[in-house]
């Protein structure tokens, strides 16, 4: 498998906890390299269209309303087969379901409040790091 870049978030609940290092140490440990990362605050309007996916979603308002609570730490990951490995390293979405020594089984509260976001496929993690990043800020 080559070399692949991924989309990361520190979603709320974390950075709120200050759990930001705890949960970049997962990815470290486990071969990821941060090759770019901010803190920043979501509008409502940027958090509705990054999860337009899921507008017609039940817990779809719930979903932005929490992301918009606290700042998050969005990131571009990289390493061999990062895709798969961050997801591996992140856990099941819902943290009753996660994994042992996955960062949700360790930090989420629950299936909204799961610590981290993580790209699905190789299309979503171009799109997602093409939505936070510009060219100028993936120095790698
Ligand atoms: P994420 O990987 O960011 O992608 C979509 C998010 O929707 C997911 O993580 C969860 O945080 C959230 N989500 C999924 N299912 C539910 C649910 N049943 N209730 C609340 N939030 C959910």
């Amino acid at each position: 498998m080559a070399i692949q870049r991924t989309f990361s978030i520190i979603k709320p609940d974390a950075t709120k906890r200050n759990l930001t290092g705890a949960i970049i140490a997962k990815f470290e440990a486990a071969g990821l390299r941060v090759v770019a990362q901010k803190r920043i605050q979501l509008t409502l309007a940027q958090a509705q269209t990054f999860y337009g996916v899921h507008s017609e979603r039940p817990f779809f308002g719930e979903l932005c309303d929490f992301m918009i609570s606290e700042p998050i730490v969005v990131q571009v990951l990289e390493g061999e087969d990062a895709i798969a490995k961050n997801r591996e390293v992140m856990g099941a979405t819902n943290p009753a379901e996660a994994a042992e020594g996955t960062i949700r089984k360790e930090f989420a509260l629950s299936i909204g409040e799961n610590s981290v976001h993580g790209s699905d496929a190789p299309e979503t993690a171009a799109e997602e790091i093409a939505f936070f990043f510009s060219g100028l800020e993936l120095v790698g």
